[in-house]
């Protein structure tokens, strides 16, 4: 018997999650339709032409009321793909504008903001990774903070035990909010003017969009935290039950975009939006004030890179374990022939989920903000540190947590959404983030018509306690003033020979950097095409708890053998969505093609042109 997943009471981990996602699993892979009313059809984009992988030319509109969302496309001149057909859609008309992958980074963030509002966001996080054709690799993070009365033990009780759900939902749980100033910070390396980049967003907010059934089922799933964490009215709430066609119309989000739009980074951070903030605060025993807000800055960091099999990786640094996790897992997986073992073969999975055991027990005792703590990153990624690791891996039988353990480092000196962009010029964008849960905290700041997320779950609010994705921590990832919590989002870059190679990401909290893992090497190992690598049946290992999860297409067959070797499997509904773009040159060696594949677990869409 395989055990059935079970999420933590009172929490929606997002889409992948979620029983009613099925409704989207019907859908043919490479193309679905969903067709709505059209009464108040506006046209928010010109019409264009794609051309398609067989060269012939198809019509995109973009049309809020009745959309299209494709599963794989290829181009010549610039790809997008996010959660959301209309946010790809934003994403590609920004390319079409003249727009680089920043400026349609940057839209297509904004649109999902709107359109997607379980993850996308204004009021969250998260990390974008970039490369840029004339000034190489970057990375920005525009992660959450603590805000400066925040304290250590600030989600415990008087016995020291965690309040439950109070680092999760409403108020308290809001770490200051990141992505508006993200946004301002990589719009220096954008062409287009922010008011042509926003625009889309606020008219998408304004004039409304129809759900999707997915959207709608969730919407519905979490009306009852809407209600218990809101004073307010909030548009996500119709008391009848969403279904799919309805239109979501956000003014009070518009008047917010507009405001930044208008006022650029203080149009959210001061004045109107942050008094709003800090009211809201007010309402539900919050901590984050006016300073908090004034003060909050994104940081460029320099990105995790290293080389594996003749491939640049490019990802993300810490305050994301991510980058690190990533590495150590391919670094860990590079001299053992895994091309030989198989595809999805018990010793290929088995390996794999070893590597990443080992990765995640380090990040639970090593892993946190470094400009708070010091993290022994060059010794948990160095070449005798991993191998010495894998010392007591035996082939063929279960490794245990409890033996395993993080390693012994000798000091050194010294709800989540994923977009993945790439334009004619060699750019390429990707780009992390998240309200932490589905819908954060649940709670919208009033008047101001964004949710808040509930990002402070993931600090470890007491050593060992695991937070709602099961991860566990110590001091490195302790609360404090001003520090970001440890994530998990692993945006990354492949670049082979130089030129721009990969783009890809994913949303499921833990399971992200596994999921890039898989995915990395179901491609280049493997020799699987984006569309199998995204579509493959994932599995995850983090040390704590010490269960292999699988998903459930997964082959039984499979699965029989890991337990046999002493694995304890848990099934859960889907891993991750992954969102992959991948790069080659045309024939005359002078232009791109570009093969855009949206992951098939959710409304995911892929557009090129
Ligand atoms: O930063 C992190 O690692 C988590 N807050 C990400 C959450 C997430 O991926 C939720 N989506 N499924």
């Amino acid at each position: 018997m395989v055990k059935q997943y079970k999420q933590p009471a009172g929490i929606n981990h997002g889409a992948e999650e979620r029983s009613h996602q099925n409704c989207f699993s019907t859908f043919p892979l490479q193309s679905k339709s969903m067709k709505y009313p059209s009464v108040f059809l506006f046209v928010l984009a010109a019409t264009l032409v794609l051309e398609t992988g067989c060269n012939e030319p198809a019509k995109i509109v973009l049309n809020p009321y009745e959309y299209t969302a494709q599963k794989r496309v290829t181009g010549f001149r610039g790809a997008v793909v996010s959660a959301h057909p209309l946010a790809s859609k934003v994403g590609l008309m920004i390319l079409q504008q003249g727009g680089n992958a920043i400026d349609a980074a940057i839209a297509t963030q904004l649109a999902l903001a709107v359109v997607y509002p379980g993850a996308g966001n204004i009021g969250g996080g998260g990390f974008m990774v970039a490369h840029l054709r004339d000034t190489g690799a970057l990375a920005i993070d525009f992660r959450e903070k603590a805000a400066a009365a925040a304290t250590r033990d600030m989600y415990l009780d008087e016995q020291g035990d965690p309040v439950p759900r109070l680092s999760r939902m409403g108020h308290l749980s809001a770490g200051v909010p990141g992505t508006v100033a993200g946004l301002f910070a990589s719009l220096k390396y954008a062409k287009l003017p922010f008011a042509q980049l926003i625009q889309p967003a606020i008219d998408l907010a304004e004039k409304g969009f129809v759900l999707t059934a997915a959207e709608a089922g969730s919407l519905n799933h979490t009306q009852e935290a809407f209600n218990q964490y809101n004073t307010s009215p909030t548009a996500f709430v119709n008391r009848a039950g969403w279904k799919a066609g309805d239109t979501l119309v956000q003014m009070e989000l518009s008047e917010t975009l507009k405001r930044i739009r208008d006022k650029g980074k203080e149009g959210f951070y001061e004045g109107e939006t942050a008094r709003q903030i800090v009211a809201e605060m007010n309402k539900g025993n919050g901590i984050i004030s006016l300073n908090d807000l004034k003060n909050y800055e994104a940081v460029e960091r320099k990105p995790k890179e290293f080389d594996y099999k003749g491939f640049r990786i490019i990802s993300m640094p810490l305050p994301s374990s991510g980058g690190i996790i990533l590495e150590q897992c391919l670094k860990m997986i590079e001299n053992r022939d895994i091309e030989k073992m198989g595809f999805l073969s018990p010793r290929s999975v088995q390996l794999m989920t070893e590597v990443e055991r080992r990765a995640f027990a380090d990040r639970a005792v090593y892993m946190g903000d470094e400009d708070f703590v010091k993290v022994p990153v060059k010794t948990l990624t160095g070449e005798a540190y991993l191998k010495e690791r894998m010392a007591d891996f035996i082939p063929g039988k279960a490794g245990s947590s409890a033996s395993v353990g993080a390693g012994n480092i000798i000091p050194e000196s010294e709800e989540t959404t994923h977009l993945s962009v790439a334009d004619q010029w060699g750019n390429m964008a990707a780009v992390t983030t998240t309200l932490n849960d589905s819908y954060g905290s649940k709670t919208v700041v009033s008047g101001a018509g964004f949710l808040l997320n509930n990002e402070m779950d993931d600090f470890s609010i007491k050593p060992g306690v695991p937070n709602m994705y099961g991860a566990v921590g110590n001091q490195a990832n302790a609360i404090e003033p001003g520090k970001r919590m440890l994530s998990s989002m692993t945006p990354t870059l492949v670049l082979h020979n130089s030129e721009p190679y990969l783009v890809l990401g994913t949303p499921g909290g833990t399971t992200i950097p596994t999921s890039v893992f898989q995915t990395l090497v179901d491609m280049i190992d493997f020799g699987l095409s984006p569309a199998d690598a995204v579509n493959a049946p994932k599995f995850h290992h983090q040390w704590l708890p010490d269960e292999l999860y699988i998903e459930k297409d997964f082959p039984p067959g499979i699965a029989d053998s890991l337990k046999a070797m002493g694995y304890t499997l848990t099934q859960r509904n889907s891993i991750g969505r992954t969102e992959v773009i991948k790069i080659g040159k045309t024939k005359s060696g002078k232009g791109y093609i570009f093969e855009a594949v949206a992951d098939k677990r959710g409304d995911d869409s892929a557009e090129a042109y």
